[in-house]
């Protein structure tokens, strides 16, 4: 009797459809680094020779990776445990602190979720302005920059005298975020994919199209043209690919842009059912992910800016950083359309689409552990987690430009993703074992994942992570610590977020250490 209560009690969340997941999964991989960091970085790395770095990282790290997320994921699930340290200790019950090693899995999302929730918060920002009709009056690059500087809170200028516009946008992004993950996943996470993906695909596709269309707009300059603006994304320069840093930066795109290495998609995977298919749904989940990528995200910006600013002018702006691509280049684009207003809603709603899909799953590791290993309502997981998070993002949104918000990518969303996915791999392959984990990945499945991926997840994924490891601590370990490349006056603020960092990251290890005391019935401090 007292057994049946339990485990009524432990009844986890689950997801509606298979489609529901998948879409989720989708949704959290297909964000802003599809549409602004992806032709950035293709653009800036060699064109079309970035595409093999790219497709090797893919085949090598993304896809063996996604596999063993949503496998890991669906194994902890039936343990009762949504997030990395409950699910990395039912895989190696006799080792006492790979637990801890877990807390990446909650630490890595809350880090990115406390500035990606503010950048989100600008794409709704920017619809409203371009429905409104302001953007529109804004006609060069110096306006547009201004514009952008002014709403940051970077400077004040004649279009902003102080940050209200972006606070007010930022509480109501933050808001319509905890609004969903307070509907749970089947009730706000699944229903907001299932509305928030197709409208995206539909916006990305009229936003494509147009580009394509754009022909020659200026016959006085015939060669900024839409084929020459495919050939400058794509032609490949493969003198490109002797560079490590190239390389480098494609396994990098490939893990931000899957969402691997983080801990998300190891809950989401969590409310699937001991039966559900992981082979064929991690595959289209990740499928889909790079149709965004590479032909929507590939097609809008690059090209466009091509055609409008040609040869000359493109390498500036192509190299001039995501933000200012996404919100001073295309916008001004944009602008010399007609339906300009349209278009530019379209792009941001675009973006925010992208960002709020990604952001709600960033959230969901949070809620499950509090859920999971404190036993608490999600409803009061989600306040909980309102009011820290709300407190955690501040510093992102006051101090932007003093290099905090790339402090904390540097760290939650580059580096521990790749101590974590070889953290996962190493579990999965080593110690859960090659034969057990091919067992498990095919429980279900609906398809057969060629053998060849037995000897890619043994051997070579962790390979490859411990060689871009060993390259970073290599080429950038001093001067990361040191902060060489910060400017002096930033100094403190770096310094202070990295203590920040590092004082949350205890917080959540000792979190870990009461919620297994608990669990044990021990004394909870001792
Ligand atoms: N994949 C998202 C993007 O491409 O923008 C970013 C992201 C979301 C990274 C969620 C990690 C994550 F857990």
């Amino acid at each position: 009797m007292y057994n049946v209560f339990i485990m009524a009690q432990k009844q986890r969340d689950s997801w509606g459809s298979r489609l529901g997941v998948i879409m989720a999964v989708a949704g959290s991989a297909i964000g802003l680094g599809n549409f602004l960091r992806f032709p950035a970085k293709a653009a800036a790395n060699g064109g079309g020779a970035f595409m093999i770095p790219y497709l090797v990282a893919l085949i090598l790290l993304g896809i063996p990776l996604m596999w063993i997320e949503w496998t890991l994921g669906r194994f902890g699930g039936g343990f009762g445990h949504g997030t990395a340290p409950g699910i990395f200790h039912s895989i190696w019950k006799k080792n006492r602190f790979i637990r801890y090693f877990g807390v990446i899995g909650i630490f890595g999302p809350i880090v990115i979720f406390s500035y990606y929730t503010f950048i989100e918060s600008w794409t709704l920002g920017y619809s409203f302005f371009s429905i409104s009709g302001k953007l529109h009056t804004l006609s060069d690059q110096n306006a547009m920059q201004n514009f952008l500087r002014g709403y940051q809170g970077v400077e004040h200028n004649i279009f902003f005298n102080d940050i209200k516009w972006a606070y007010a946008f930022f509480t109501v992004t933050f808001l319509v975020n905890i609004a969903v993950i307070y509907h749970g996943i089947k009730g706000g996470i699944e229903k907001l994919c299932n509305i928030a993906m197709p409208l995206l695909f539909v916006c990305g596709v009229i936003l494509m199209l147009r580009v394509i269309t754009l022909g020659t707009p200026d016959p006085s300059k015939p060669d900024w043209n839409i084929a020459n603006g495919f050939g400058y994304m794509w032609n490949a320069d493969f003198s490109k690919l002797l560079s490590a840093k190239v390389w480098l930066e494609a396994a990098g795109q490939i893990f931000f842009t899957l969402s691997v290495g983080i801990g998300v998609i190891l809950t989401y995977a969590s409310y699937l059912k001991k039966g559900d298919d992981v082979a064929l749904s991690g595959l289209t989940a990740a499928s889909t992910n790079e149709l965004a990528e590479v032909i929507l995200g590939g097609s809008i910006i690059i090209p466009a800016a091509f055609i409008f600013f040609g040869p000359a002018q493109i390498e500036t702006i192509a190299k001039s950083g995501t933000f200012n691509l996404g919100f001073i280049t295309m916008p001004l684009i944009l602008n010399k359309l007609p339906w300009a207003e349209l278009f530019a809603f379209a792009w941001f709603l675009l973006l925010f689409l992208a960002g709020i899909t990604s952001s709600v799953s960033l959230a969901q590791p949070a809620i499950a552990f509090l859920e999971d290993e404190f036993d608490i309502s999600r409803r009061r997981a989600v306040v909980i987690f309102a009011i820290v998070t709300f407190i955690l993002c501040q510093p992102a949104i006051f101090f932007l430009k003093n290099g905090v918000v790339d402090e904390l990518d540097f760290w939650g969303g580059t580096f521990f993703l790749v101590l974590f996915g070889l953290i996962e791999t190493i579990l999965f392959g080593w110690v859960l074992g090659m034969n057990s984990a091919w067992e498990e990945i095919h429980h279900g499945a609906d398809m057969n994942i060629p053998k060849i991926y037995k000897f890619i997840i043994k051997y070579v994924t962790p390979t490859f992570l411990i060689f871009i490891l060993g390259m970073w601590l290599f080429q950038e370990w001093l001067p990361v610590i040191l902060m060489s490349s910060v400017p002096s006056s930033d100094k403190p603020y770096v310094l202070a977020t990295r203590l920040g960092l590092i004082g949350f990251f205890i917080i959540l290890a000792f979190l870990v250490k009461v919620a297994w005391r608990r669990k044990e019935g021990k004394n909870w401090f001792l």
